[in-house]
């Protein structure tokens, strides 16, 4: 598993790493970490983080880091240039035949949607998340002067983990250049491969703005009642 850790924050205000700020009083990061780590799926949880955070990872969170196993490697730029540096801390284990990409971001994944975008790998090698789009969506080219309606039946909301057969995700990322990609999907689906799309939930927001917070606290009042 990539865990990518290596941004800003912002949006989220950019004072510091939005991944510092706190759900019960946990740390994003360490939240998503702990939440993976209950998944047998999950193996190897290799991190990247920025050089500016690197400080803080190992002093004030040197324990967390060191119990629940997680390897810190250096992020890039761009979040495709985090993921790249943390398949290459991955190495030719041939013993690992998936790797799943999660951002650090996302901490209220379900273990069931793991199971499943899991098993959808295993079968067709490329699977991500997603969940279908609930709005009218509209198309412009010129700004909002005019614009179209897409068919929302054709619409999915990308989220993590995507999950895909480790050469593949390799050779993807051997041929991009540059041309920016939001997420690894799209990298994936450029050279030629199917990804399929597998039904999750809006619970598995990403933190992206302060206001997120609340939403996830209340998420996670609602995931905690259904497991008493
Ligand atoms: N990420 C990363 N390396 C980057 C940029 C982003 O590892 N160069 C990570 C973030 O830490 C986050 C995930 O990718 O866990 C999704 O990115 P996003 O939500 O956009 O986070 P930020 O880039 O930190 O936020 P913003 O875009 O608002 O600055
Ligand atoms: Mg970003």
């Amino acid at each position: 598993m990539i865990l990518p850790a290596a941004g800003s924050g912002q949006r989220f205000g950019g004072v510091q790493n939005k991944l510092f700020a706190t759900l019960e009083h946990v740390p994003l990061w360490l939240f998503s970490v702990r939440r993976l780590r209950l998944h047998q799926r999950v193996g190897r949880i290799l991190m990247p983080i920025s050089a500016s955070d690197r400080p803080r990872f190992e002093t004030e969170f040197a324990q967390a880091v060191a119990e629940s196993e997680v390897e810190l490697v250096a992020g890039g730029k761009e979040r495709t240039d985090s993921v790249r540096s943390g398949l290459e801390a991955l190495g030719d284990d041939d013993s690992v035949a998936l790797v799943a990409i999660h951002d650090a971001a996302r901490p209220l994944v379900r273990h069931d949607h793991l199971d499943a975008v899991f098993a959808k790998a295993d079968q067709c090698g490329a699977a991500i998340l997603a969940t279908p789009v609930t709005s009218t969506v509209k198309q412009s080219f010129d700004d909002g002067h005019s614009c179209h309606t897409l068919d929302r039946k054709t619409l999915w909301l990308a989220q993590t983990p995507q999950v895909f057969r480790v050469d593949l995700l390799r050779q993807a990322y051997a041929k991009h250049r540059g041309r920016p990609a939001t997420d690894d999907a799209e990298l994936v689906q450029r050279i030629g491969i199917d990804v399929a799309l597998v039904p999750g939930s809006p619970e598995n927001l990403k933190i992206t703005y302060p206001h997120d917070l609340t939403i996830a606290q209340a998420i996670l009042n609602i995931q905690s009642q259904h497991e008493h």
